[in-house]
């Protein structure tokens, strides 16, 4: 791969340096890219730089990345047409995917439709619209006032409806956030090594690079953080995305001492904040200083996340600013969506559905520990991490195997899960992530099985055998 030698990050060059090729047609439609540890390799950067640039790439729709079959490019659609017939060359197809395993996404087969009906036949019936004409740019009042009682029950933030502003996810409350604290001069966000890559490419696109800072067993490394010149930091204090660490009391004040210190601003990602199984839970940072954290919320875990329906509350000095870019935006969730779901929290709909989801994913979640512990080259690589939450967890790898040939394995037979190498910058002990949200438990022993068949395979010395 050639890069240009023009000014930008390596990630800009290789980005524009292959999106180039494929508008040159030097590489064609269904061309195989170069795994990206052996592109890392032949241009001398980490791996991440090179998924970051074909993640971008594939979110432009240019290139098409599939468990199993590797990165590849698409048909290009704005490309002229050639003059003569196209050639049948296709990309070999991906293996089926029998168990998407992958982290992010809720089981969205749950999604309580007949409530949702309900409420949606509800609004519809009664007319309930508001405002009449055009939707506010803070969102209706009524969801407000749900999202605000929500967050003191059940998050302990102290918030009324006035300062709760509704938007169409995390992401869009990132990109915001970015765009204001870009404004207002801040010249980089600092965020969690490792991440979740999405809102790093969201805030960078909105004109707020990152610049990653360690994450330990206590969470987010304050120590490291306090080192940089950052101003404000996005971080998931009660759940760290991927290693479910959660902030400890004594980084937690150390953060808001920072915070009010540099004058910075603490972005507070609780993306999945209800799921809590063994361990009491964890309160909003935004509960201990709102002056200092802008705290983020959406139904992406908890309902679906197609609904693109969430919400923000910003420290007060920052609502106006926060106001106006959601209003120059002009783009919010959909109000019908928004009356639904107001009706559905309201009516006490949601807590009955967040009750018997927990309990489904606590079932999977204990089906998959259990038989994940039952293979001994599973056990012997040390605990499962990250359990006591969420929809997801950590398994420890061997250190003589590569995380992301392990996950391309597991493609092959058909099960989709993620590499934590493909979360960090920095180098990590191998693991894989896997989401367990859609794992029914009579399917979790035969996931075990395959992950432990597979490491088995690719150990470099024969171990005693499948079952320990
Ligand atoms: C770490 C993290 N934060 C936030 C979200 C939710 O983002 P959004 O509300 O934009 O769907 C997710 C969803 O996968 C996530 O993994």
């Amino acid at each position: 791969m050639e890069l240009s030698e023009d000014g930008g990050s390596l990630y800009e060059r290789l980005t524009s340096g292959i999106r180039t090729a494929i508008v040159e047609g030097r590489l064609g439609p269904g061309h195989l890219l170069p795994p990206s540890r052996a592109l890392a390799a032949e241009l001398g950067c980490s791996r991440w730089v090179v998924n970051e640039a074909y993640t971008q790439l594939a979110a432009e729709g240019q290139l098409q990345t599939r468990q199993g079959s590797g990165t590849r490019v698409t048909a290009h659609p704005t490309r002229p047409k050639p003059d003569r017939a196209p050639t049948t060359r296709r990309a070999p197809a991906a293996p089926p995917v029998v168990a998407d395993l992958r982290p992010g996404t809720p089981d969205v087969a749950a999604f309580p439709a007949p409530g949702w009906t309900r409420s949606l036949h509800h609004v519809l019936a009664t007319a309930d619209w508001e405002p009449s004409v055009f939707p506010q740019a803070a969102g209706t009042q009524r969801l407000r006032e749900v999202v605000a009682a929500h967050l003191r029950r059940v998050r302990g933030l102290a918030v009324e409806a006035d300062e709760v502003l509704i938007t169409c996810g995390t992401s869009h409350g990132v990109s915001l956030v970015a765009r204001v604290l870009a404004a207002r001069g801040v010249p980089h966000l600092a965020v969690e090594d490792p991440g979740w890559p999405r809102l790093h490419q969201v805030a960078a696109a909105a004109g707020l690079p990152t610049e990653p800072v360690a994450v330990d067993a206590e969470g987010l490394d304050v120590e490291a953080l306090t080192r940089t010149d950052a101003r404000a930091v996005l971080c998931a204090p009660a759940h760290q995305f991927p290693t479910g660490a959660a902030l400890s009391p004594a980084r937690r004040r150390a953060l808001l001492t920072w915070a009010a210190q540099h004058a910075a601003v603490i972005v507070e990602d609780d993306y999945d904040a209800e799921f809590r199984y063994d361990r009491r839970p964890v309160g909003a940072l935004a509960g201990l200083d709102r002056n200092l954290v802008v705290y983020l919320g959406s139904v992406s875990k908890t309902l679906h996340p197609g609904l693109r329906l969430g919400w923000m509350v910003p420290p007060p000095a920052l609502r106006q600013p926060l106001l106006d870019a959601l209003d120059t935006a002009a783009a919010g969730p959909s109000t019908l969506d928004q009356l639904t779901f107001a009706r559905l929290a309201g009516t006490g709909g949601y807590d009955k559905h967040l009750r018997r989801v927990r309990k489904t994913y606590r079932a999977r979640r204990d089906a998959l520990v259990t038989t994940l512990g039952s293979h001994a080259v599973i056990r012997d690589c040390g605990p499962v991490r990250g359990i006591a939450a969420g929809l997801h967890l950590l398994v420890p790898l061997p250190s003589a195997l590569d995380d992301h040939t392990i996950v391309e394995h597991l493609a092959d037979r058909g099960i989709a899960t993620a590499a934590l190498s493909g979360y960090t910058t920095r180098h990590q002990p191998p693991a894989l992530v896997i989401g367990y949200g859609r794992l029914a438990p009579s399917r979790a022993q035969w996931a075990a099985e395959q992950i432990a068949e597979v490491l088995l395979d690719q150990l470099p010395t024969p171990r005693s055998g499948v079952t320990g």
